[in-house]
């Protein structure tokens, strides 16, 4: 009821305005007797008519604006304190094989500027335009990093339309570990693509040497004092190895000549 009331609480003004206001007028008609206004309306006929007017919608709205402000502390104070707020659910999670469009969910989106659930809260996502720049994920050893975030959000995008040959996402992954690979053929295998897996070691039939290329055997040459930049050279065949997942031993910043040998 109370709720109603102050649902309505303009219309209700409105016509306790009207009543309050006519019975004002019956009660306190216009002193149009009181010698002062006669003699205006003597003389100034419009300016006595302009009176009378005045005091009748005077009459009306002065009384609907008391009650309206009335109204309206009563919605502040009384219907906020009864006020339950309805929280709803996050919506439906889409599948990554069914979305319309290529966007990634990080989790949910609640309050901006609080700490506190929010009534309706929705996915945070990041949008495609958004996917081609970098995502750094930052946090201490063991907290979540890769089961939190890598994994979700990778089987969100080998997910995406994983059946429609013309829109599915493929993709690189480099790693130093060597357990992500695992799990994003899992992944894969999860969605009908476990044929859309290659992986680039010695085992496999795709192989990449970084030692077979083009460059001069002595690229790195510090030309103040003559001496060949042989930990240079060391240091970039050790980070092409490890960027191409090839599973050799590399100690310190001496690259290991054996497994080099090896992988050429
Ligand atoms: N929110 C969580 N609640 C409970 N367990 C969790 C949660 N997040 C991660 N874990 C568990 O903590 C362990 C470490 O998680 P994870 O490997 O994802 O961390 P990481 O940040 O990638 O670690 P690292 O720095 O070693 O790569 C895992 O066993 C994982 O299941
Ligand atoms: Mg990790």
């Amino acid at each position: 009821m109370g709720r109603v009331v102050i649902e309505y609480r303009f219309v209700i003004s409105l016509g306790l305005a009207t009543i309050v206001g006519t019975v004002g007028l019956h009660v306190w008609p216009f002193p149009s007797q009181h010698p002062l206004l006669g003699l205006i309306a003597v003389n100034r006929p419009v300016v006595f008519a302009g009176f009378a007017y005045a005091y009748a919608t005077a009459s009306f709205t002065t009384p609907f604006l008391l009650i309206n402000v009335m109204a309206s502390f009563a919605y502040i104070f009384v219907a906020r304190a009864d006020r339950t707020v309805r929280r709803l659910p996050l919506p439906l999670y889409p599948r990554p094989e069914q979305r319309d469009q290529l966007f990634l969910i990080l989790g949910e989106q609640h309050r901006r500027t609080s700490v506190l659930p929010s009534a309706e809260p929705r996915w945070l996502t990041i949008p495609e335009r958004g996917l081609y720049t970098g995502i750094a994920i930052i946090g201490a050893i063991g907290t979540g990093k890769t089961s939190a975030c890598m994994y979700p959000y990778v089987e969100q995008l080998v997910g995406y339309r994983a059946n429609d040959r013309a829109r599915k996402v493929g993709g690189m992954v480099l790693e130093v570990k060597g357990d992500f690979c695992h799990h994003v053929r899992e992944l894969l295998e999860r969605y009908g693509r476990g044929d859309d897996y290659i992986e680039v070691s010695l085992d496999s039939k795709y192989r990449y040497n970084p030692l077979h290329n083009d460059l001069d055997a002595w690229p790195w040459r510090d030309d103040d004092d003559g001496v060949h930049m042989w930990t240079h050279w060391a240091k970039d065949v050790e980070e092409s190895l490890v960027a191409a997942k090839v599973p050799f031993q590399v100690v310190g910043s001496k690259t290991d000549e054996g497994e080099v040998e090896k992988a050429a």
